[in-house]
């Protein structure tokens, strides 16, 4: 028997969960609703909001899962990649906590984490597998060989693909996070309205930053012309900017599966809940034999059930670390 307590707290959301024997039991996120005003992240308004929302958010996951604080046997957190002030409150927490219930501390990185979200629930993916982890922060095309084995080859030069969407519907006068509201209007547009470019880069690296720049461009030209612009297109501009992101990403990642000859065919992050990408995929994978894994809505985004699957194995591999661990704002695979 083991219950693993999970902590996420690496940018805008507080997140508890609880595993049990590798099941997760609750999942609870506390979202910040204060950064949509300010149109981006604010890393000193999202460490105060951790630091309000962590007690309550770890009561409510304990509640949820209806077990007691005392029968937990460890408590995972995430150390990094991140803010280091956001990071540092969900550390904290977890080493007073291990501390106090004298459990050992298990240290998750969040990238590793997102991907181990493929083993909360069935069908998961045999090893070795390919997964696009897209996020707010980063583009990666990883070689999963392991559970903690896992080698990066490829990545972004510039912006993370949900930067890609939420620099773009700034342009489009959307508030933040933009990228649900472009996948919203997406449905109703044509993707073939506006045509942007494809950027060449070679190997398997991405760059999404001319993108953000054509887009600026082109909605620079047409307001000079109509101010009504973009109330009247963003249907067609959304679907258009969706589905040249969308190609960037599967192109590469088809360039991925056919170097390696891997067919399970993962994606992760807050970017693996956009139905455009989601839909792709589905029919690539059916084109090229993939078996194709997608996660549940609720573990795209960044999540504490992921940090506790993640701290589930390492459990098991009694993989601790000690009280003296510290948030890494940047951390490798
Ligand atoms: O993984 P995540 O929750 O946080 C980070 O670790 O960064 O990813 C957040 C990113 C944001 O850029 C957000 O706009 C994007 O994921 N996102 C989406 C969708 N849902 C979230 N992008 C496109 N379509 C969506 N449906
Ligand atoms: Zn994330």
């Amino acid at each position: 028997m083991a219950i693993i307590l999970g902590i996420e707290s690496s940018c805008d959301e507080t997140s508890a969960s609880i595993c049990i024997n590798g099941e997760i039991h609750s999942n609870v996120i506390a979202t910040q609703a204060i950064h949509a005003k300010y149109g981006g992240v604010i890393p000193e308004l999202a460490s105060r909001a951790h630091q309000q929302n962590i007690i309550p958010t770890v009561e409510e996951a304990i509640r949820q899962a209806k077990v007691s604080k005392n029968q937990i046997d460890a408590v995972s957190f995430t150390r990094g990649p991140g803010l280091l002030g956001a990071l540092l409150v969900g550390t904290s927490f977890a080493k007073s906590f291990a501390l106090a219930q004298n459990i050992p501390l298990i240290d998750v990185n969040h990238m590793q984490a997102h991907i181990l979200a493929h083993f909360i629930e069935d069908p998961k993916p045999s090893f070795p597998f390919l997964c696009l982890t897209v996020s707010g922060g980063h583009t990666q095309i990883v070689l999963v060989k392991d559970y903690f084995e896992m080698e990066l080859l490829g990545e972004t030069l510039d912006d993370a693909a949900g930067e890609a969407f939420d620099k773009t519907a700034k342009i489009l006068n959307l508030p933040y996070p933009g990228g649900p509201l472009i996948d919203k209007f997406a449905k109703d547009g044509n993707p073939a309205a506006y045509r942007l470019p494809e950027p060449q880069i070679s190997g398997l690296n991405f760059s999404f930053s001319g993108l953000k720049t054509a887009i600026l461009y082109l909605v620079q030209d047409q307001l000079k012309q109509n101010p009504d612009f973009l109330t009247h297109n963003m249907a067609d501009l959304c679907a258009s900017v969706q589905s040249r992101i969308v190609s960037i990403l599967l192109n590469k990642l088809k360039k991925a599966a056919k170097e390696t000859g891997v067919k399970d065919i993962a994606i992760a992050g807050g970017v693996s809940a956009n139905s455009g990408l989601r839909q792709s995929l589905i029919e690539m994978g059916e084109k090229y034999k993939w078996r194709v894994f997608i996660p549940k809505f609720e573990y795209c985004t960044d999540n504490a059930a992921m940090i506790a699957i993640a701290g589930y194995h390492k459990f098991l591999k009694k993989d601790f670390v000690g009280q003296d661990v510290a948030p890494m704002a940047r951390m490798h695979l």
